[in-house]
């Protein structure tokens, strides 16, 4: 098992470009599939998740290839539609597969995806959708079993409880190949479901009102392959820009998406570090101290605070002035890094949905693990941040959304090996 080594308590200084976002290509490889052509996707970042994405579309019967940051997806020939739950296990967006492949073909087999634990993860939702859309879905074994009742699923209006980004995203993925037109009330607005849909309408499709809560996808059975470039990954942005504050560095970050990074931007910016936008290009200034954020950190669907981030941001609020304190309103069981920030000596209590975090002058070095890809990429920033050296396993959960975060620390000064 591999784990990182990473010696604290250098200033993270320098510029670095930002990877491709992970949960924006995760379903666009997925939607690849509607296509029937060929498709290429650049930026697409090099992570365990991404490899598994095309595992699946290679079973599915489609040829996809990977090759410095390009994704190329050919997917003329489909004869696989039952995905194996050895593949459905491997992530929690095997699930997005389901809309695709109902979308393609009017079924499929699929069963209960895995990713990260954070608590319940059900799938309701995205399967009250589908029926409603005309998918006849039956549960044994485990299996989830979906199939078209007139052969091709047909548009409905709906409206989802929650703004779901999978469930969202779910619907979008079979209707833009159903009959007729398909409404999503209460949609997702997170950028991604846009760079979504940006993708199917450069293949044809017909889709209207991403980014806003009404999404209306007229249905087309002529879709077709196009080339596209994966949007900035805002998450590993977020990161990066907490682990400098953290280590009251200064860098600054190329290539990302500025407004959509914003609702982090702002609370951070809180902190008291300098921040300057301008030309895809972020720049950060830390001084010697942070401050606590005097307002309650509420994580909410976007535009509110991004619940990706509040690890992250809670590792560089950990010696902070003064005490800040996080709500999370999205998953049950977000503060599983929160153990392991206080064995490396921070000062976090947690009520619930809750988390109190007085700042302590300093971290110190720890043995400690992984809890999720989020967490574990908290416990990098606390490490760097921190006095001695820090040693994390299960890194296999931060390979899953950060691609060779090791050569990024190093490239701002960090010292992080990866060993075994
Ligand atoms: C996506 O997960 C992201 N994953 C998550 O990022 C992100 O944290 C989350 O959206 C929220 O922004 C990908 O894009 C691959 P949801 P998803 O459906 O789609 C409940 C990361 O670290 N819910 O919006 O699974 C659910 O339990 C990952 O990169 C239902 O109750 O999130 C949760 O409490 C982690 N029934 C809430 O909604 C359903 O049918 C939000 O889930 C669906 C969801």
């Amino acid at each position: 098992m591999q784990r990182f080594i990473i010696k604290g308590g250098r200033r993270l200084r320098g510029e670095l470009p930002l990877q491709g976002s992970k949960n924006s290509a995760l379903p666009i490889m997925a939607a690849t599939l509607l296509c029937g052509g060929e498709c290429v996707l650049t930026g697409c970042p090099g992570l365990t998740d991404i490899y598994s994405a095309a595992r699946i579309l290679n079973y599915t019967g489609c040829r996809c290839t990977f090759s410095e940051n390009t994704a190329a997806v050919d997917s003329r020939d489909i004869r696989e539609t039952s995905i194996p739950e050895q593949l459905m296990r491997e992530m929690r967006s095997s699930i997005i597969f389901m809309g695709a492949l109902l979308g393609r073909t009017g079924e499929c087999i699929v069963s209960i995806p895995g990713g990260c634990e954070l608590g319940p993860r059900p799938i309701d939702m995205h399967l009250a959708a589908m029926r409603k859309m005309g998918i006849d879905i039956k549960e044994s074994g485990g299996r989830i079993v979906c199939r078209a009742a007139a052969g091709k699923a047909h548009g409905a209006r709906l409206s989802l409880a929650f703004p779901s980004v999978g469930a969202t995203e779910n619907i979008i993925l079979c209707a833009v190949s159903a009959e007729g037109e398909t409404v999503v009330n209460n949609a997702a607005r997170e950028p991604e479901i846009c760079d979504l849909c940006e993708f199917l309408r450069q293949c044809g499709a017909d889709i209207s009102g991403d980014g806003e809560s009404r999404i209306i996808i007229n249905g087309r059975n002529d879709l077709h392959g196009c080339e596209h470039r994966i949007m900035p990954d805002r998450i590993a942005g977020a990161t990066y820009l907490s682990m400098t504050a953290a280590t009251r560095g200064e860098m600054i970050l190329s290539n990302a998406c500025i407004s959509e990074m914003e609702p982090f931007l702002s609370v951070l910016e809180q902190t008291g570090c300098s921040i300057y936008t301008g030309e895809n290009r972020i720049y950060l200034r830390s001084g010697a101290r942070l401050k606590a954020v005097s307002d309650r950190i509420r994580t909410m669907p976007h535009p509110g605070f991004p619940t990706d981030a509040q690890a992250v941001l809670m590792a560089a609020l950990a010696t902070a002035d003064g005490t800040s304190v996080f709500e999370e309103n999205i998953f049950d069981c977000r503060y599983r890094h929160t153990d392991a920030l206080v064995k490396m000596g921070a000062d976090i209590q947690v009520l619930g949905k809750v988390a109190i975090v007085r700042g302590v002058p300093l971290l110190h070095g720890a043995s400690v693990e992984a809890t999720d890809l989020r967490g574990g990429a908290a416990m990098v920033a606390a490490a760097l941040a921190a006095e001695g050296t820090t040693e994390i396993s299960r890194i296999d959960h931060i390979d899953r959304g950060y691609e060779k975060i090791e050569e990024a620390v190093g490239r701002l000064g960090g010292e992080m090996l990866r060993s075994g």
